[in-house]
């Protein structure tokens, strides 16, 4: 009898503590594991709504970089954390869909994470280094083809997003490429701006400045529309690849089990940055896409995740990547 009320009193204590832990949540900063390197597109976005979503949550969020395999690596980071709202796992569409298709990862990227909130997307865009001799994207596809050997494209590791794109490219071009696995697209656009790798199939946030700034050669965006913010710039369906479509998108989880009053804290925040008419002017002027307001809950990224899974998994695993 005595054992059975010390049971039910630790469990009556375990619950008040979590029910209490979610109610003052909160109260100490917050970390958001960003699994590519500092200045790359996934980290510059992520900083953006980081500084927004403090004011709304009343404690600092802070930006981690941790980096590898893919962004494997930060996303497992996050899957062994507490489940306390205290750490944030920041993936996209290469991260939480195209690795489980690639990697053996020690973790399920559905069953041990809960969606929070789906972020921006990112149309890709097709740009090389100045050194290149193309003016248009058939000119380009030319030169490609002509090639003795495959020209390097700079990703950032095996299921990446700019890895992704660049299998997808292969995949309805019938090039070969020859990928130069870096810890982001950030350091990889600076070796393409360096003339040290011939291409990348980059996100437009990330590649956008440099084509402003004339320092790389831009071809087409993936995308049936082009993009507000680099009107000179043709869709691959007026350019001659018609139906090469492919628009990176991102999200944020915790670990499994996390309250989900700390999980709608959470997503307030996020929504309530995406929101904010100066975050979403820094958001846009990158390129970045804001996601419906009717695909904002957990819910919907949770859908979605799983659509996109079975939408890109054949493709994926039909190229047959190779990891060590
Ligand atoms: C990054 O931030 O470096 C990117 O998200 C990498 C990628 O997936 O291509």
């Amino acid at each position: 009898m005595r054992r059975t009320v010390l049971v039910a009193l630790a469990a009556l204590l375990a619950f008040g503590g979590k029910a209490a832990c979610a109610e003052n949540f909160p109260t100490h900063p917050i970390t958001v594991i960003v699994p590519f390197a500092a200045g790359g597109p996934s980290d510059a976005m992520m900083r953006i709504l980081a500084e927004r979503m403090k004011t709304t949550l009343g404690e600092t969020v802070l930006v981690e970089n941790v980096t590898g395999a893919g962004g494997s690596l930060g996303v497992g980071r996050a899957v062994r954390s507490a489940p306390d709202g205290y750490t944030v796992g920041f993936g996209h569409l290469g991260t939480n869909v195209a690795n489980g298709a690639i990697y053996k990862l020690g973790y399920d990227l559905v069953a041990d994470l809960d969606p929070v909130v789906l972020l921006p997307s990112n149309p890709m865009i097709i740009v090389s280094k100045n050194a290149v001799p193309a003016k248009s994207l058939a000119e380009l596809l030319a030169w490609l083809k002509a090639r003795p050997t495959p020209a390097t494209a700079g990703t950032a590791g095996a299921g990446s997003g700019s890895h992704i794109a660049g299998l997808y490219f292969e995949n309805v071009t019938g090039i070969k490429l020859q990928y130069v696995p870096y810890r982001g697209t950030g350091p990889a656009l600076n070796d393409l701006v360096a003339g040290q790798i011939d291409i990348i199939v980059d996100q437009t946030s990330n590649s956008i400045n440099q084509v402003r700034g004339g320092n790389i050669r831009a071809y087409a965006v993936t995308d049936e529309k082009r993009v507000a913010q680099a009107p000179d710039i043709p869709t691959t369906d007026e350019a001659g690849l018609s139906g090469f479509h492919m628009t990176l998108w991102s999200g944020l989880w915790v670990p499994k089990g996390t309250p989900k009053e700390i999980i709608a804290r959470l997503n307030d925040a996020a929504v309530d940055a995406l929101n904010d008419p100066a975050v979403r002017r820094q958001l846009e002027n990158l390129g970045l896409q804001m996601p419906a307001k009717d695909q904002l809950t957990p819910e919907a990224l949770g859908a979605w995740q799983q659509a996109e899974i079975a939408k890109w998994w054949p493709m994926i695993k039909a190229a047959n990547v190779k990891v060590e």
